[in-house]
């Protein structure tokens, strides 16, 4: 990776995986795009234009003019959002997919795109969810996903680009905020702990779904673009995860820094329904062995930083217990 594109790069994966690129490889040559602009650091840091993935010769005049070498993916409609509006996921997901395919073949560039526990369905294993397994998902954001893990390996098999990709599980952060998962509630809880401390939650207890904090998304991102090629026997997509909750787990390690913290639910029906298709937790074992992914950070290790982080953000007094 020596100039890299990052599509989608306003996001809350990407906002924080610009900044960490341009530390690695130089300001200069990662060129951040995106749909919108704002004041945010990834758009203030280095390059930056508004790019729409759905326009593909806009894009490919991007990356020709910046003669980008690899091409990060990360622009997409994510499930709750994209079941409200399934067409125009279907458009965005696969369309923006396609484009950014197409650009890496003619540049020859290296590609990443995540993809999603979502991509799992009802009928797969629930527990330690294998690498190689059932994947019917029935929802639009998994439908999406499965076939962009698909496309991006026919992209490999058929015209040899080095295409990469993740399963990732619901990433946790601090500093842009999610955009419309089925996940979000776990960092929906930190922002109300800190500045209420209660949350209601639209997911029901007992309802378990894996997470990740951003710093070990980061680094497993980076890791898997530098891992030798010919070690890796699945490309697209491998599953990644660090930890597996409920609302009342994550309640459980908040109470540990912010002990009155209260939890109450108001379930929400159609993020519900998302949530009960997809696994409790899933087998990290491919990526570990072919590329040697690991993470840091825990539940508790993440929430203690999470409520440090956004203290410090929110400008909040550590109250007196
Ligand atoms: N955040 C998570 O928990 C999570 C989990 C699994 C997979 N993923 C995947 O990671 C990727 C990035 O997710 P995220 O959480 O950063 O999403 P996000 O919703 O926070 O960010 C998506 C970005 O894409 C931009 N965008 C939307 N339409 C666009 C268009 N037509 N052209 C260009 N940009 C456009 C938006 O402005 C936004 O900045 C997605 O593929 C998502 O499915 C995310």
């Amino acid at each position: 990776m020596k100039r890299i594109l990052v599509t989608g790069a306003l996001g809350q994966i990407g906002s924080e995986l610009t900044l960490r690129l341009r530390d690695i490889y130089g300001a200069s040559n990662v060129m951040a795009t995106d749909i919108r602009q704002n004041s945010s650091e990834a758009a203030q840091s280095g390059p930056f234009e508004v790019v729409d993935v759905t326009d593909f010769k806009q894009m490919m005049e991007t990356a020709k003019k910046y003669q980008a070498d690899t091409i990060m993916h990360l622009a997409a409609i994510l499930s709750a959002s994209a079941e409200a509006m399934p067409v125009f996921a279907w458009n965005l997901n696969m369309g923006g997919l396609l484009n950014a395919l197409e650009t890496a073949r003619e540049l020859k560039a290296q590609f990443f795109t995540p993809s999603s526990i979502g991509a799992f369905g009802p009928t797969t294993p629930k527990d330690n969810t294998p690498q190689d397994t059932i994947m019917r998902p029935t929802t639009m954001y998994g439908v999406n996903k499965v076939a962009g893990e698909l496309l991006a390996d026919y992209y490999f098999n058929k015209y040899g680009v080095d295409t990469r990709g993740l399963r990732f599980s619901g990433i946790i952060s601090y500093v842009a905020q999610p955009g419309g998962g089925t996940t979000d509630y776990a960092v929906e809880i930190y922002y109300k702990a800190v500045q209420e401390r209660k949350y209601t939650s639209y997911i029901a207890k007992g309802t378990f779904m894996d997470m990740m904090y951003m710093p070990d998304a980061l680094n497993a991102i980076i890791d898997l673009m530098e891992a030798d090629s010919c070690r890796l026997i699945h490309r697209n997509s491998f599953n990644v995860t660090a930890m597996s909750f409920d609302p009342e787990g994550i309640a459980a390690s908040i109470r540990r820094y912010i002990p009155d913290f209260k939890l109450d639910y108001d379930v929400d029906p159609s993020r519900q329904r998302i949530a009960e298709s997809w696994p409790n937790s899933i087998d990290a074992t491919a990526a570990r062995q072919e590329w040697g992914f690991k993470y840091e950070y825990d539940l508790d290790k993440m929430t203690e930083d999470m409520i440090d982080k956004l203290r410090q953000k929110l400008r909040l007094e550590v109250p007196k217990l």
